[in-house]
This record gives C-alpha cells, structure tokens and sequence, in this order.
C-alpha cells in the first residue's frame, strides 16, 4: 500500500516536517452536516448508520467533499466494544447513549469478555476497508477507540452521568471489581484497534473523555496504566508505514508529561491548555493535536481566523509536530460556512510562518 497523496496529517504525527499544518476535527460527519441528517434518516437511526459499512462510508466522506480536510475518521462510535460485549447499546433522543445490561453486579463483570473484532465487530473492519478504498489514497483514514476507563463509565453507568456516582462507589469501593472490567476492556480494545489496523486505519486515536473527572493517582492507577497497556500491544507498523498512535484524555492537561511517556506519538488537547506551554512540557517526546475551543465556531468567520491563527502562533512559526484539530467534538449547531473558514485559515496561517520562519533563518 502506497502512502496517501497528502500525508501531512501522518508527518505530522511523527513530527517531521510539512508545508503546512494539518487540520481535521473531532465528530468532523456529524449533525451539523444537512446531508449528514439526510444519511442518518435513510439508515433509520444513528446506530443503523454504525452498522452499515456503505453508509458509514458516505457519511466519512462528507466533510471531506466540503472542507479541505488532511484526514478522514472512521464513522462509528466509541460505545460498539461495550455493545458486542452484550450490553445492549441504545440511543434515546435527548438523552444519548444508554445500555439495557449495565455492569453493577459481580457475576455479570466476572462473566465479561473480549469480543472478537471479526466477529461482533465485522460491520466496523468492513466501513474501515470499504472507507480506505473509497478514499483512493487522497488522504490518511484514522481508526479509534474509546479508553477502557471512559467505556466503563458508560458500562457501569448505564449511560452519561453527572456524578459518576457507580463507577466511582465502585473504584473506592471495591477497586478488584473495576480493574478486572478494565483488564478485560483494555484487551478488547487492543486486538480491536489492531484489527481496524488491518482492516486498513493508518493512524488511530484512544478518546479518554472521562480521564479528567479522576484524581491524579486514581488517573494513573485506573485510566492511564489500562492505556500503556494498549499502546504497548498496537501493531506499529502495516505494509512499511509507521501506524501512529494518539492519545486524547480531555480534562487531561495537568498530566501532560506522564501521558507523553507511555508511548503513544502523540497527545491531544482540549481547549483548557495553552499549546506552546504545552509544548514545552512535552518537548520532542510527542506530537500535539489541538486545541481551538469548538464554541469558537459560533463566531464569525474573521472571529474564527484570529483565535485559529492564536492557536497556531501558541504552538510556534515552525509548526512541525502539531496536527490542529478542536479541543471537543464539533457542535451540532456550528454553521458548515465556519468550519470553511477555520479549515482554510489553518492552512494560510501555518503556510505564511513557515515561510517568515525561512526567510528570517536564511537572512540570519
Ligand atoms: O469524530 C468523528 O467524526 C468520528 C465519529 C465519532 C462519533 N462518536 C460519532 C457520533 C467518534 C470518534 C465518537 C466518539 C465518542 N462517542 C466519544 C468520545 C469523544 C467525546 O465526544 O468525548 C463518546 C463519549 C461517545 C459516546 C456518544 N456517542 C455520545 C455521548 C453521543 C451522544 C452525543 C450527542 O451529541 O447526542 C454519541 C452519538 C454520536 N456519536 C453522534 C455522532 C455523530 C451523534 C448521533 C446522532 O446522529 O444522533
């Protein structure tokens, strides 16, 4: 397999040099997109759309037929491990996510398994390979994953949560109980990931959206030790490519460094952060993702280019190892008009430092 015509998105992850900074953003296929709202009624309902490579193929290609995206993600959901383990993933409306069985007695989560990706898992390896062919090579297609600790928020839970009342009760409670879920989780989600990784993923990401609600010895203990787990079992490289690999816990800043050395390439950022301070702290271990707040995107288009171009000044005129992206998933009530808007700011932007920055070394 040949590397896709613009690679600046995996160059970036590897913090080599590129011409300009890559962009791509989290929930990119989604709401905010009337077609995306046209494929979503055709499929019946968000889930049906999940399991339907052909449509989960056309909805990963939307943006990228409206915005001059540097990569592609896989269209699907963090919460089909959990499903496939037989938790009975459903979605209400207004309320998200929820799951018929979830996790609260002792015989159910020593009765939990690793499902097998080519099994209960098919409909996702047949989107990842279906997306890589339509893809033609253009650009770069990302696979991913939820944390074992963020998917056993929902499994406990039995949904979103304020509180985190169960999970919580539980680590404090009886720790044996939820290191023994994310035991089993953390393998499902490696030979998951490797198997989206065969299937055709040329970089994937781990979302830890619920990391930043723990203390910082409950963060390692409970959530970033299950994610050196993982990292330590990706696949590193398929068909002569690295496959990097990167690492978003939101509400994670205070814990940058020890994130930067499990391994992974790179880290993503949420909003909270300032970039180039960040930057300092992780040095050359990883490359950035980040980290515009989405809200940015109610503004006006020249609103939007100042705090695009804030972000990329943050991270520094040469730009090397930094992949922009929002802090969060995009709103659903964010105009398509502004996300054009951010897309071709970050491309000027980071274009024109780069080419200040070799003025000023070749006049030096
Ligand atoms: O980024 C992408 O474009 C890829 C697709 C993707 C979705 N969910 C599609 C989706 C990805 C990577 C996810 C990850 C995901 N899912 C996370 C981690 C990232 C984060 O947001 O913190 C989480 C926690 C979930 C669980 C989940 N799925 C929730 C809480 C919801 C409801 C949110 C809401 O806005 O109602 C979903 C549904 C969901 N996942 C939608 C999309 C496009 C909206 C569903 C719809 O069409 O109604």
């Amino acid at each position: 397999m040949t590397r896709p015509c613009n690679d600046t998105f995996l160059r970036a992850l590897l913090k080599q040099p590129t011409a300009h900074t890559p962009v791509w953003l989290m929930r990119q296929a989604g709401r905010y997109l009337p077609e995306y709202c046209e494929t979503r009624r055709r499929a019946g309902s968000f889930l049906q759309l999940c399991k339907n490579p052909a449509l989960a193929c056309e909805v990963t290609l939307q943006p990228l037929a409206r915005f001059e995206l540097d990569a592609a993600i896989l269209f699907s959901d963090i919460l089909t491990v959990p499903d496939a383990m037989g938790l009975g993933l459903y979605f209400t409306d207004g309320e998200g996510p929820r799951f018929e069985r979830p996790l609260r007695e002792e015989w159910a989560i020593r009765d939990l398994a690793v499902p097998d990706p080519w099994n209960h898992l098919r409909y996702v390896m047949d989107a990842v390979a279906e997306i890589r062919r339509a893809l033609n090579n253009t650009v770069p297609l990302i696979g991913f994953s939820g944390s074992p600790y963020t998917l056993a928020c929902y499994m406990v839970e039995g949904g979103a949560s304020s509180d985190y009342r169960h999970i919580k009760s539980m680590l404090y409670q009886r720790p044996d109980l939820l290191h023994h879920i994310l035991s089993v989780t953390a393998d499902a989600v490696a030979v998951y990931l490797n198997a989206q990784i065969e299937s055709g993923a040329q970089a994937v990401m781990i979302f830890d959206s619920w990391g930043g609600s723990l203390s910082a010895a409950a963060y390692r203990e409970f959530s970033l030790a299950y994610l050196q787990r993982i990292i330590g079992r990706l696949v590193r490289e398929k068909d002569g490519q690295r496959v990097p690999s990167i690492v978003f816990t939101k509400g994670g800043g205070l814990w940058l460094e020890a994130i930067a050395d499990i391994g992974c390439d790179a880290i993503g950022l949420d909003w909270t952060i300032d970039l180039g301070e960040a930057r300092r702290r992780v040095g050359d271990r990883v490359a950035l993702q980040g980290n515009l707040d989405p809200a940015v995107l109610f503004a006006s288009p020249e609103q939007i280019a100042i705090e695009a171009r804030k972000v990329l000044d943050s991270y520094g005129a040469d730009g090397y190892g930094h992949v922009f992206n929002l802090g969060h998933g995009i709103s659903q009530f964010t105009p398509p008009g502004n996300v054009s808007a951010l897309v071709d700011t970050v491309h000027e932007h980071s274009r024109l430092l780069r080419r200040k920055m070799h003025k000023l070394s070749s006049s030096a």
